[in-house]
């Protein structure tokens, strides 16, 4: 229905544009001719101007395994034709409308929350959002529950100035609520400095399997030891090669400036990322190293690298848990809490408020929630940006610390973290990705 209003309601405007400056304007036709005919060599143009970068990576160029990888029909990407917005700009909003009151809100040192936002303290509330790592599978079904259980286990306290707000050491995060505004504060919790080196139980342990040599060491401490680099995933969800240099420029401008850099190395993996379904062949492949799992309760790769020493964390950004997800049913026990196992920080629940993902009705519709055709936000911010903040603070609460003489501080880290802006129907909300991740990318460069 949407698609056919899209098409037919402009097409009848254009006849009936068409049709009135016919009557009206002496000479209507040939002008209008002689606009088609340079309309249609500007857009052939454009088409092979656009075939001819298709193929043109950061290097600028088709490489690695070239004939392998090149495209094998006749391509024609009208799909570059189109303007940014184009799309989607009859759907809604492609920013986030800020919340009216401003709101300063921090955690310090000593997990105190300290609130101001220029009302009174009866105007004030905290929701402390649950901790979802040690949830079992089956609480994290996105489908079913994972949300509405976040929503049933936070915790709503009141807020003042007279007594000091202490969180629990397991809270990431809570939603201070201001009025008619809130905002949602994050920590990385407990400190890396109170985080004990994990010892893995004997039944799981993923370094008794061997997966390549990088993976084999005998303790959790030799490989600290050898300070291998630190590693974070960015997954973009639904997002092809081409359409990322579309639609993210600036993000590949950053990491078209890494390329120069003398320990960087940057690969482009041309086609092997199209868009299909195959969102949980690629993760498989990527978090599992198989894409049908040949054992039972099978770890994420986050497991092999916290057995070997890492500090591991994910953010979910879009209230949803990967392994329940896409590699649940390989688990005997639905009890068995893959995250509590395999990392040692997560963040959901911020994700999982109803401001953003719907509590009610479908959670995955065009205009509200993870999958909708319209900006992505939470309280006045991208949605991204609620996640881009906690990954800064790992990383600097992860980064090597020169003064202190804790030698935990020098542990390697493993991230993940998840983006679903690609995600929907038009392939225009990425868009709205773009400066957060260039961003993160140059600090990245230049840390
Ligand atoms: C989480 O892991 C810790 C340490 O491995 C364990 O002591 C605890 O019981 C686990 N919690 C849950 C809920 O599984
Ligand atoms: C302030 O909040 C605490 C709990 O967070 C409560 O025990 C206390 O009574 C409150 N004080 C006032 C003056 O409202
Ligand atoms: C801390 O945890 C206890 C027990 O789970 C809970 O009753 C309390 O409300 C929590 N406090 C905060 C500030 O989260
Ligand atoms: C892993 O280490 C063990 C002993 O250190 C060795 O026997 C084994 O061959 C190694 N495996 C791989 C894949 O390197
Ligand atoms: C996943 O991969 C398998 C084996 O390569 C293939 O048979 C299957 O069609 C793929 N699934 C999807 C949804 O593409």
């Amino acid at each position: 229905m949407l698609v056919f209003l899209a098409i037919f309601v402009p097409l009848n405007i254009v006849l009936a544009a068409l049709y009135i400056l016919q009557s009206k304007i002496k000479h209507f036709t040939a002008y209008f001719t002689i606009a088609v005919v340079v309309g249609a060599i500007a857009t052939a143009l454009s088409l092979f101007h656009y075939r001819t970068i298709f193929d043109q990576g950061i290097h600028g160029a088709l490489e690695y395994n070239a004939d392998e990888c090149r495209w094998a029909g006749r391509n024609i990407p009208f799909i570059d034709l189109l303007p940014n917005g184009a799309q989607n700009f009859w759907a809604g909003l492609m920013y986030c409308k800020r919340e009216q009151q401003d709101i300063h809100a921090v955690i310090d040192q000593n997990g105190e929350l300290h609130v101001k936002c220029g009302i009174s303290d009866s105007g004030i509330v905290v929701d402390v959002l649950p901790e979802t790592r040690e949830w079992p599978l089956r609480d994290k079904d996105y489908w079913t529950k994972l949300n509405k259980l976040v929503i049933k286990r936070t915790i709503r306290l009141p807020y003042n100035h007279t007594s000091p707000f202490t969180l629990n050491d397991t809270t990431q995060a809570v939603v201070v609520r201001c009025g008619t505004s809130s905002t949602i504060v994050s920590r990385v919790s407990p400190s890396i400095s109170k985080l004990p080196l994990y010892t893995p139980p004997p039944e799981s342990d993923t370094r008794i399997h061997n997966v390549g040599k990088i993976f084999n060491g005998s303790s959790s401490s030799e490989y600290a030891n050898q300070k291998p680099p630190n590693v974070i995933y960015l997954m973009l969800d639904a997002v092809s090669r081409r359409h990322f240099h579309r639609k993210l420029p600036q993000s590949v401008r950053a990491l078209r400036t890494l390329q120069y850099l003398k320990y960087n190395h940057l690969t482009e993996l041309y086609r092997y990322h199209s868009v299909g379904f195959s969102t949980d062949n690629n993760t498989k492949a990527a978090y599992l190293g198989e894409i049908f799992p040949k054992q039972r309760n099978t770890l994420p790769i986050w497991a092999h690298f916290r057995d070997r020493g890492f500090v591991t964390a994910r953010i979910e950004s879009g209230c949803d848990d990967w392994t329940k997800g896409c590699n649940g049913d390989n688990y005997e026990h639905q009890d068995f809490a893959v995250s509590n196992r395999t990392l040692d920080y997560e963040l959901i629940a911020p994700f999982c408020q109803p401001e953003f993902y719907p509590d009610v009705g479908n959670a995955f519709g065009n205009f509200k929630g993870p999958y909708s055709i319209i900006a992505r936000c939470l309280f006045g911010r991208y949605v991204h940006d609620w996640a881009f903040d906690y990954l800064y603070k790992l990383r600097r609460e992860l980064r090597p610390h020169k003064n202190e003489a804790t030698s935990v501080k020098n542990r390697p880290y493993m991230i993940t973290a998840t983006f679903f802006e690609g995600h929907e129907g038009t392939g225009e909300v990425i868009r709205t990705l773009d400066s957060a991740l260039a961003a993160f990318l140059e600090d990245m460069r230049d840390s």
